[in-house]
């Protein structure tokens, strides 16, 4: 996206990222949950966020079905509109992460170069960007479908749905794989808190 305003510069604080991870014991990261619709992001994000938490760890969800009805109600399902979603919500989780926070955002994102530049947004200010692929077949995503809303798609009343006459491109090399329809969820848990344990992210 272009800068269209002219004249801005960035002003530096006093209190830097160190001082703030000093003052709450632990450093940020974004964890970026991308799948179908369906597929389980959020139920992830939401177990994993209980167990971070009660570890004392400050998180904070981003959540597309959440943010659509806020910050991002002027914003459609054309991938115009979806790279204009992810682009934000990728700054808001930029944000956050400096700020300290563990991010979970849980959002279909079905295009590789939106994901992408929101990893060259942290990874080129030196923040962690851990993409969770989501993975589940159309088949059992569609067998779940929890809002009903591949049922209207087959039937022509939402359009562009994703998986159905939209495209979904799945990560080439996510931090972590998960199998919603092979793994429990305790397993998939497990298999995050274990990345996050072996790259240092959680002690
Ligand atoms: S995206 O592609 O990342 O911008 O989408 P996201 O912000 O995650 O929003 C996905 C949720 O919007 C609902 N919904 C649709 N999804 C996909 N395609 C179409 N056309 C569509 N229309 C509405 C749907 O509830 C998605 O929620 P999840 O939780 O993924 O099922």
């Amino acid at each position: 996206t272009e800068q269209k305003a002219t004249n801005v510069h960035w002003h530096e604080g006093e209190i830097n990222r160190p001082e703030r991870a000093k003052l709450l014991g632990h450093s940020g990261a974004t964890l970026w949950f991308t799948g179908l619709s369906g597929s389980g992001k959020s139920t992830v994000a939401v177990a994993l966020e209980g167990v971070l938490h009660d570890a004392g760890v400050l998180c904070y969800r981003l959540d597309g079905d959440n943010v659509r009805l806020g910050i991002n109600k002027n914003l459609g399902f054309s991938a115009d509109d979806r790279a204009e979603n992810i682009r934000r919500v990728g700054e808001v989780s930029k944000l956050f992460v400096d700020a300290g926070l563990v991010v979970l955002s849980s959002f279909i994102s079905p295009y590789r170069a939106d994901r992408d530049l929101v990893r060259e947004l942290h990874e080129s200010a030196g923040l962690p960007f851990i993409e969770v692929h989501v993975d589940c077949s159309l088949d059992a995503a569609e067998a779940r479908d929890p809002k009903g809303l591949y049922k209207k798609a087959r039937a022509g009343e939402i359009k562009n749905f994703t998986g159905i006459d939209d495209p979904y491109e799945a990560p080439d090399r996510p931090e972590v794989h998960l199998r919603t329809d092979e793994q429990t969820l305790e397993q998939e848990v497990q298999l995050i808190l274990d990345h996050l344990r072996t790259h240092g992210v959680l002690r």
